[in-house]
């Protein structure tokens, strides 16, 4: 499966809101974008446990991300969960140009 960069094409990193995550679609997947200060983060959408949607959650006070259905914690800078549960959080790679957002993929 080849590795494609997509553009978000309806949000710029400076729309993103700092710290709440917002889910979107890139290249046919369901992406969570995560801003914290200049570095835009993407992670999969759902929860790896049991499938919960990601950006319902919030970020707990030391900037992790906490699922809003059983409150497993997450790190969305690594994807290391932080609760002990064992789960890893997908991420995607991003890179900004010009304020756009880039996200890369794997096709299917
Ligand atoms: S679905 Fe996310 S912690 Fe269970």
């Amino acid at each position: 499966m080849p590795l494609i960069t997509h553009l978000v094409e309806h949000l710029s990193a400076d729309q993103l809101p700092e710290g709440v995550p917002i889910e979107t679609e890139v290249g046919g997947k369901k992406v969570c974008l995560l801003r914290k200060k200049e570095t835009v983060l993407a992670f999969t959408a759902r929860c790896p446990h049991a499938g919960a949607p990601l950006c319902e959650g919030w970020l707990n006070g030391a900037g992790h991300l906490v699922c809003p259905l059983h409150k497993y914690v997450f790190n969305p800078e690594n994807g290391r969960n932080l609760s002990g549960e064992g789960y890893k959080l997908f991420r995607y790679p991003v890179e900004i140009k010009e304020g756009r957002i880039f996200i890369t993929v794997l096709s299917d």
